[in-house]
């Protein structure tokens, strides 16, 4: 039996152009490159959110978790440090190089890896995953892996980009693109489900589901540069592209996001707040 705990969507829908990121995406891999410095100097709130998922998973002494999409190890070393025995895995060899060399010896082992093809059985009490599986698109690929890698009664807590997430952004980048003559789906190729997507995926793998919430997560983003820095975090491929041609690009995306994204303090001072959407799932399998 499928129980979803309610209120299970919390979001109104966005009154921006979207793109169907969840069926664009296909089976192609992504085109992402990892700069696990720029990661680490700009985008630590991406696992500064994720407390309460770490709460949410309640990792106990002794257990096994698999660390699904890792990055550069921080939730990974989060958990390690509840007693758990933990394996780190991400498809960036650069984000497990950085991950090794902050954990040391005694910290938890990584390994790279593609979550679309987990080669593990029946080995872990846990997967846990953070801000990740938006970036596998073969999303019933990653969850039959997961249903695999577990042992009969083990969990699997997650969270990632749902529904409409960045929708104003994306809408900023792809106008940017077409006046480029570039095509917006071979750079947007984000997995962004809504819960009866994403629940029927798991569902089909084998799951219990347990929970599966999709909220809004306004996500400060620090700086003047901070859309700037964020884009050239998560789309260093397009960067590449367009070359001489990115700062002007960026202006643009700042441009038609600045009247929804970007906030006004007491002090005059502006900051950026994305409107990043979460999906939250806890599933049990039999
Ligand atoms: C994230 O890592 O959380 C994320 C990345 C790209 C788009 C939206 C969210």
């Amino acid at each position: 039996m499928i129980a979803i705990e309610a209120p299970y969507c919390t979001v109104a829908a966005p009154s921006v152009t979207l793109l169907t990121m969840s069926t664009v995406n296909e089976l192609e891999p992504s085109r992402q490159k990892w700069d696990p410095n720029l990661y680490g100097a700009r985008a630590s709130f991406v696992h500064r959110m994720a407390g309460d998922l770490v709460e949410l998973l309640a990792p106990k002494a002794g257990e096994r978790v698999l660390d699904l999409g890792c990055g550069p190890g921080d939730l990974t070393t989060t958990l390690h440090g509840a007693g758990a025995t933990v394996v780190g895995l991400d498809a960036s060899p650069e984000m497990i190089a950085t991950a090794r060399a902050r954990a040391g010896a005694s910290g938890p082992s990584f390994v790279v890896g593609d979550g679309q093809s987990l080669p593990y059985d029946g080995e872990f009490d846990a997967v846990f995953s953070n801000a990740a599986l938006h970036w596998m698109p073969r999303a019933s690929d990653v969850a039959r892996g997961v249903a695999r890698a577990l042992r009969p009664g083990g969990r699997f807590v997650a969270e990632f980009g749902g529904h409409g997430c960045v929708a104003r952004v994306r809408a900023g980048v792809s106008e940017a693109l077409q006046r480029r003559g570039e095509d917006p789906g071979a750079w947007l190729r984000w997995y962004f489900p809504n819960v009866a997507e994403y629940v029927a995926v798991l569902a089909a793998a084998g799951f219990d589901v347990r929970l599966a919430h999709l909220f809004d997560r306004p996500t400060p983003i620090d700086g003047d540069d901070g859309l700037a820095t964020w884009l050239r975090t998560f789309l260093p491929p397009l960067e590449d592209e367009l070359g001489a041609d990115w700062p002007a690009f960026v202006r643009e995306v700042e441009a038609s996001c600045e009247p929804f994204l970007r906030q006004r303090e007491p002090s005059g001072q502006g900051r950026w707040v994305l409107d990043y959407v979460r999906l939250r799932v806890v599933a049990g399998r039999p």
